[in-house]
C-alpha cells in the first residue's frame, strides 16, 4: 500500500477507521514501545477523547493497565459530578495496573467521584455469588453495568497472563488454543475469537456491546497482533487511540 502518503497521520487515522469499521481511529506518532513520548502522547490524546465526553453525571467504568494510568494524569477538572467506576474486580493485576487505582487517579484530576470494587482473584463459586449479594458491591456493580462510557486497555495475551501471574493451566491453555491478545479479562485469538475469561464480576462483554462511547487506548508494535484481532470484535462505537507503529500494521492487516 501507499505507505508514503501517510505522512499525515489523520489520514491514516481515518484510513484505518474505514477499513476496520470502528468508529473512529486516532493516531500519534511514533512507536510507544520505543518511545515514552509516545506513551505519553496516547494519554494526552485518550485523555482528550474522554474529556470531550464528560457533562454532568456522566459516568465512567475504567479498565486497568498502564495505557489507560497514563491517560488518567491529563485529565483536567471539570465542574459537575463525574464518577469513575473500576470496570472488573480482581483481574491479579499489580496495585499500579489496577482499576482501583486508576479510577482515584481520573476522580483526583477531574474533581470528580469513584468508587472502589475490592474483590479477591480467586474465589470460588460458593464466595463469588455471597461476593455478589453484598450490598457495597452489588451498587458498584450496577453502577459499572449502568456506566455511559467504557475505558479500556488491550494487551498482549502472553504478556497479560504473565503480568497476572496466571497459572499454569490457564497459560497452556492459552497457548493451545492460540491466544493472541487480552481486553477486559477475555482473552482472544488472531480472527477475535474468545478462547478463555478470567472469572470475575464487574463489565461483560455484552455491557460493552450496549455502551453508547467506548474508548480503547492502545499502542506500540508488540501490540498490533492483538490490536488488529481485537478490532474484529470490537463494537463499532468504539474509539482506538493508538500509534503510528500499530496504524501501519492494521493497513496491511485488514
Ligand atoms: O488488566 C487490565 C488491562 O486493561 C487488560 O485488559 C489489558 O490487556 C491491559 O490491562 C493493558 O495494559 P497496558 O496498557 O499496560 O498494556
Amino acid at each position: 500500500r501507499h505507505m508514503e502518503i501517510y505522512n499525515d497521520l489523520s489520514a491514516l487515522g481515518s484510513e484505518i477507521t474505514k477499513l476496520t469499521g470502528i468508529s473512529r481511529i486516532i493516531v500519534v506518532k511514533g512507536d510507544a514501545d520505543e518511545s515514552p513520548e509516545t506513551q505519553v502522547h496516547l494519554g494526552v490524546e485518550a485523555g482528550r477523547c474522554l474529556q470531550s465526553l464528560l457533562s454532568p453525571n456522566t459516568t465512567v467504568t475504567v479498565t486497568g493497565g498502564s495505557s489507560t494510568a497514563s491517560m488518567a494524569s491529563h485529565l483536567a477538572s471539570v465542574p459537575f459530578d463525574v464518577t469513575f467506576t473500576p470496570a472488573r474486580g480482581g483481574l491479579g493485576e499489580d496495585m499500579i495496573h489496577q482499576a482501583n487505582f486508576i479510577v482515584a487517579k481520573m476522580a483526583e484530576y477531574t474533581g470528580g467521584r469513584y468508587e472502589a470494587l475490592y474483590v479477591p482473584d480467586q474465589v470460588s463459586e460458593q464466595t463469588y455469588q455471597n461476593l455478589i449479594q453484598e450490598p457495597a458491591i452489588h451498587s458498584v456493580l450496577d453502577q459499572i453495568k449502568s456506566a455511559d462510557i467504557v475505558v479500556h486497555g488491550i494487551g498482549n495475551a502472553n504478556k497479560m497472563a504473565n503480568r497476572r501471574k496466571t497459572d499454569a493451566a490457564v497459560k497452556k491453555l492459552l497457548h493451545e488454543k492460540a491466544a493472541v491478545g487480552e481486553a477486559f479479562g477475555y482473552y482472544f485469538d488472531k480472527k477475535g475469537n474468545i478462547v478463555y475469561k478470567v472469572r470475575t464480576i464487574g463489565l461483560q462483554r455484552e455491557d460493552v456491546m450496549t455502551k453508547k462511547h467506548i474508548i480503547a487506548v492502545a499502542g506500540g508494535a508488540s501490540k498490533a497482533t492483538a490490536i488488529a484481532a481485537y478490532l474484529k470484535i470490537a463494537p463499532e462505537q468504539t474509539v482506538l487511540i493508538t500509534d503510528e507503529a500499530v496504524a501501519k500494521q492494521l493497513l496491511k492487516a485488514f
